[in-house]
């Protein structure tokens, strides 16, 4: 079973780097292939907590191999900072490769970031201002700075003074902003290059040639299924394609290749920054789920918006990427509810709709349908197999399984390494 995709089932946040950590023992490759800084990761090792932004969380792991694929887009002084911070807690981080065709988030895409948010005032993503979206725009637009354009200082001079010449129309003309200079960029990005040569690789070749030799490698996709851009809740959505399909074109792999698709899905909803949400709580059980969880950016410290579990969103996340199993966390966060109301259906001008809706206007129209479920009160913190769970909790995971459309192989009960229940195997 060796090719495995890990991503997100709602809005992101849903305890990927727990589900990476609990495999990555006997992963041996683990893959980004998507986003950028923008992810954040905690992973627990033992008694130390990790936040991860760029990196794979497989860095943590000795055996296995971290691939940054061509797909994400790094900030390079980022990337070095991460890596210096772990080095520093005595992770070893030699193993990592880094594609050539990987975009670099330039200092003049965090600053068209910040200010679009500023000039679009109410209207604003609510980006994380990392620069994320204007790369993956200058990546489209071909006039991006890839990781190989680094080695080539010629090259690199003539994209970035291609890049900026409308950049600072922009920044002077309409943003009232001072213009870049394309030599003091040129000199910033000069000064990553040799630090960061080590790492450089032909990912695709490397990858392709692993799972030939039957290597486990595994994609871990940032954010989540309603933050991508084509499936996600347009526009309020990150730049790229945090679902299944990412998984191929952002790190140069065949759809043939791919065994499993796993799904991270938290027992209630999360949403950080702008757009529709239909279950979001704004009464003290939204205050609860928030406290409880923890629910506050790894990236950007920001309060989540919390609400509760919504099906219709889990069997979308099902649907557009041919999810193969789920990886249900933070279940104990539910404990001490009498009753927990999870949304069946939406109800949309009157009419019962089960399917999440394509058209925008009706998503931001839809009012959650809710079941009633009964809650427990027992701690489950310390439950080992599914039958040492409370009756009710039980009942809970079965009816979520059976309204989101894929069985549930693993349950988080606590965020340490350790609290998780294995019900099915991800490497069978
Ligand atoms: P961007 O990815 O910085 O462009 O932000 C676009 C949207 O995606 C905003 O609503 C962000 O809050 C959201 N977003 C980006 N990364 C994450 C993440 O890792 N978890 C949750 N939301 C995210």
């Amino acid at each position: 079973m060796p090719a495995l995709v890990l991503l997100g089932a709602q809005w992101g946040d849903e305890g990927k780097g727990k589900a990476t950590d609990l495999l990555g023992g006997s992963v041996d490759y683990v893959v980004r292939y998507q986003g950028g800084n923008n992810a954040g990761h905690t992973v627990v090792v033992g008694d130390q907590k990790y936040a991860l932004h760029l990196l794979p969380s497989g860095i943590l792991s000795p055996g296995c191999t971290p691939v940054i694929g061509n797909g994400v887009v790094v900030d390079p002084a980022v990337l070095l900072s991460e890596l210096s911070g772990l080095n520093e807690r005595g992770v070893d981080t030699s193993k990592l490769l880094l594609s050539g065709n990987a975009h670099l988030i330039t200092p003049y895409n965090i600053t068209v970031d910040k200010v679009t948010e500023r000039f679009l005032g109410k209207r604003k993503i609510g980006t994380t201002g990392r620069g994320i979206g204007p790369t993956y725009a200058d990546k489209i637009n071909r006039v991006g700075i890839r990781v190989q354009d680094l080695y080539d200082e010629s090259i690199l001079t003539q994209k970035v003074e291609a890049a900026l010449d409308v950049k600072n129309q922009l920044l002077t003309k309409l943003y009232n902003r001072r213009a870049i200079e394309a030599g003091q960029v040129v000199e910033e990005l000069l000064g990553y290059a040799e630090q960061i040569k080590g790492y450089v690789a032909d990912t695709t070749l490397v990858l392709n040639k692993a799972l030939d030799d039957d290597k486990v490698v595994l994609f871990e996709g940032g954010q989540g299924t309603l933050l991508d851009i084509d499936h996600g809740t347009y526009p309020f959505v990150t730049s790229s394609n945090p679902t299944a399909g990412g998984a191929c074109t952002g790190a140069g792999v065949g759809p043939t290749k791919i065994n499993r698709v796993i799904g991270i899905l938290k027992a209630y909803t999360t949403r950080v920054g702008a757009g529709p949400f239909p279950t979001e709580l704004f009464d003290e059980d939204g205050e609860a789920l928030r406290r409880i969880g923890g629910e506050r950016g790894v990236t950007t410290g920001r309060d989540r918006r919390c609400g509760w579990f919504d099906a219709v969103i889990a069997r979308y996340a099902t649907r557009v990427n041919g999810l193969t199993d789920f990886f249900l966390t933070k279940l104990d966060v539910l404990t001490g509810w009498e009753q927990i109301p999870v949304c069946v259906a939406y109800e949309i001008d009157g009419k019962r709709v089960e399917e999440l809706p394509y058209s925008q206007t009706d998503f931001h129209h839809a009012k959650p349908v809710y079941e009633t479920l009964p809650g427990w009160s027992e701690d489950i913190t310390k439950a080992k197999s599914f039958s040492d769970l409370p009756k009710n909790a039980q009942a809970y995971v079965k009816a979520l399984e059976e309204m989101s459309g894929a069985p549930i192989s693993a349950i988080g009960v606590g965020p340490g390494r350790d609290e998780t229940i294995e019900i099915n195997s991800f490497l069978s």
